[in-house]
């Protein structure tokens, strides 16, 4: 169980990173060419990010280095406090602000405003997720990092 979901976090961290990206270059040309909002990119990106919550919270209470992880003494240290602690809180308030700003274009009508409103929610939470992902350990096969 623990190693499966492990694997998939690590697996599904790819097709987030696409997906949002995708979604942010798609946003940015409509944005800056003043095209209409395309409501199916900017979903792309949020349902990559809901996926990826979900197996992040059962990876969350099944590994040791989740919520087992976690004691004052893991405070102090830098690893064990990334993993128990920043991580999941950090791509938590990332994957809030997707939902957000997937939300708020919905309710706009203006297609430059749409397109604006999920450029700077992705983007921000992109910045957010790519500041909080174990780069030591992935991708898999990386320096010390091997661990198929
Ligand atoms: C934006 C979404 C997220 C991304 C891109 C992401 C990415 C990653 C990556 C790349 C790893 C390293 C996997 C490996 O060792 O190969 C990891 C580990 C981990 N993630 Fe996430 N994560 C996300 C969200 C979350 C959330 C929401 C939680 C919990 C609530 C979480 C909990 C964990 C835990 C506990 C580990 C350590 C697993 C272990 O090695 O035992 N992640 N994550
Ligand atoms: C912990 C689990 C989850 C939570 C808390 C959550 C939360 C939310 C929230 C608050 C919204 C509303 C966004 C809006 O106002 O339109 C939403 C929308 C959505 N979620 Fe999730 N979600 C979760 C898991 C998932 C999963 C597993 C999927 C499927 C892959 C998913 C797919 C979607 C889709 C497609 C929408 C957009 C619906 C629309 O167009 O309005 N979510 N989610």
């Amino acid at each position: 169980m623990y190693t499966g979901f492990k694997h998939l976090h690590s697996t599904l961290a790819y097709v987030l990173l696409a997906g949002l990206l995708i979604s942010i270059l798609y946003v940015l040309f409509a944005y800056l060419q003043n095209k209409g909002y395309n409501r199916k990119m900017a979903l792309l990106g949020l349902i990559c990010a809901h996926l990826q919550l979900v197996v992040g919270l059962v990876v969350y209470f099944v590994s040791p280095l989740g919520l087992q992880g976690a004691s004052g003494e893991a405070m102090k240290n830098s690893t064990a406090r990334l993993y128990f602690l920043e991580h999941p809180l950090v791509m938590l308030i990332a994957i809030v602000l997707i939902t957000v700003g997937y939300s708020r274009a919905k309710k706009l009508t203006i297609p430059k405003k749409q397109n604006g409103t999920v450029l700077a929610f992705y983007l921000i939470a992109l910045i957010l997720i790519l500041s909080r992902i174990p780069w030591q350990v992935w991708p898999p096969g990386l320096g010390q990092g091997f661990r198929f």
